[in-house]
């Protein structure tokens, strides 16, 4: 029933279809190249992708395999058009996360994944919320639980008992560890089996893969509390982390994660996976309020599971890289608003994002639809209104792209 009215709900297609582009929104939006060269350059080179007429205009629309295929060809001013990456490094893992609800995290993920992508960049997401938001915007509606972190999690379990069983010998003391036994309702879920790629879906974006979640993921809470008991050595909080070392280095460029408005067991393993916060909070005093009990209980976690687990092959301490806030539903004409957005600067020195998010009307329509500003055709709008949410959107982005090339050299180098 659940499956049918989500079906329902997706008409008219049922499937998620990502539209093209034109070439204004190429050239200027996207490639930043300017229009009549751009255009130019495609007369020049009849190998290069041709788009589409649509009926209504002389504009060409393309397909974002175009755009990339655009982007790997053309050269400007001998300047390449492909996006910066480090030599020799996996792909940057950024968690969006807050436990305030409806701060925006989900909007924030969808929107960074997307413009990622226009950007040139090979994305993974990862849901980690059994809300599912993420997943669902993303055209993901029929998921079951065993492809989501839960299957990841109790993969995991079965993998590190077997792992630790097979080593029984404690370290330092070389006496003989109690070989760990779970219960054969968990062995017999077959999850022990599964590859990486199993819990890697497409999504209707062609550069953007997920992990994605679901409603019945939600005992995940419930389920690592009880293995965890199976075995009180298994670093629960490493398991994600740990899975997407096994994925190719080279297969992402970024990999973001969409947390659940809460500190559990998944928000852990998304925040030990990180190599960056970034934490978007709204705009009114309470929101700043549990924005700053989301820190200090987050850092009180960690420091528990530091406390908690022999250091050895983990990396504890946890330290990132960065972290940022982001302020998120921001109107520029607020006096409290600005005011907020003062106080966090003062409080988060440094650390505060210097474009908010602003309040717009075209991602209020869009959260009924679940679709981005990038997904929503310009012509479906007053192009004012989508212009300036697609430019708020964007300076976000572009600082949170270059807060991560700012650090993503110092990440170790690649097996
Ligand atoms: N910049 C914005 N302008 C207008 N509306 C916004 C904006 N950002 C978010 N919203 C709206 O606020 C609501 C909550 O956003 P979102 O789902 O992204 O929050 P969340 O932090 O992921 O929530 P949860 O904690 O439940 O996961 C949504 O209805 C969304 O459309
Ligand atoms: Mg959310």
């Amino acid at each position: 029933m659940q499956s049918h009215i989500r079906k329902q709900t997706f008409s008219p297609e049922n499937e998620k279809t990502l539209r093209r582009f034109s070439s204004w929104e190429v050239s200027e939006l996207i490639l930043k190249v300017n229009q009549s060269t751009f255009r130019g350059r495609l007369a020049a080179d009849p190998s290069l992708p041709d788009g589409l007429v649509e009926e209504d205009g002389r504009q060409r629309w393309y397909t974002l395999e175009e755009i990339n295929e655009i982007r790997r060809r053309m050269k400007i001013n001998r300047r390449s058009l492909l996006p910066k990456r480090p030599a020799n490094k996996r792909a940057f893992r950024a968690a969006i996360a807050n436990f305030k609800g409806g701060a925006g995290k989900s909007t924030v993920a969808l929107h960074f994944a997307h413009a990622a992508a226009l950007d040139g960049y090979r994305v993974l997401v990862v849901d980690f919320d059994p809300q599912a938001t993420l997943s669902h915007s993303m055209g993901l509606s029929d998921v079951a639980e065993d492809f989501t972190v839960w299957g990841i999690m109790a993969r995991d379990l079965i993998r590190e008992t077997d792992r630790m069983n097979a080593a029984p010998v404690a370290a330092e003391t070389g006496a003989r560890v109690p070989t760990r036994q779970l219960p054969a309702s968990i062995r017999d879920m077959g999850l022990g089996g599964l590859r990486n790629t199993d819990f890697i879906r497409p999504t209707a974006w062609p550069s953007i893969d997920i992990v994605p979640s679901c409603a019945n993921a939600a005992f995940v809470e419930f389920a690592s509390a009880q293995y965890r008991h199976l075995n009180p050595d298994w670093s629960f909080f490493a398991a994600v982390s740990r899975f997407l070392d096994g994925i190719a280095a080279d297969a992402y460029d970024l990999v973001i994660f969409d947390c659940p408005p809460a500190i559990g067991y998944q928000s852990m393993n998304a925040v030990f996976a990180a190599d960056m916060l970034y934490v978007p909070s709204g705009p009114g005093y309470w929101e700043y309020d549990s924005t700053t009990s989301f820190i200090g209980q987050l850092s009180e976690a960690l420091g528990d599971l530091s406390a908690g687990f022999p250091a050895g092959n983990l990396p504890l301490p946890k330290v990132f890289q960065d972290i940022r806030f982001l302020m998120t539903r921001y109107e520029p004409g607020n006096d409290l608003h600005r005011a907020m957005f003062e106080a966090f600067r003062k409080v988060f020195e440094g650390h505060v994002a210097e474009h908010p998010i602003e309040m717009t009307r075209a991602v209020e329509q869009s959260g009924r639809f679940l679709s981005s500003v990038y997904e929503i055709d310009y012509r479906d709008m007053t192009r004012e209104t989508w212009r300036r949410a697609r430019a708020t959107f964007d300076q976000a982005y572009e600082e949170f792209r270059d807060s991560i090339l700012a650090t993503w050299d110092q990440l170790e180098d690649a097996a």
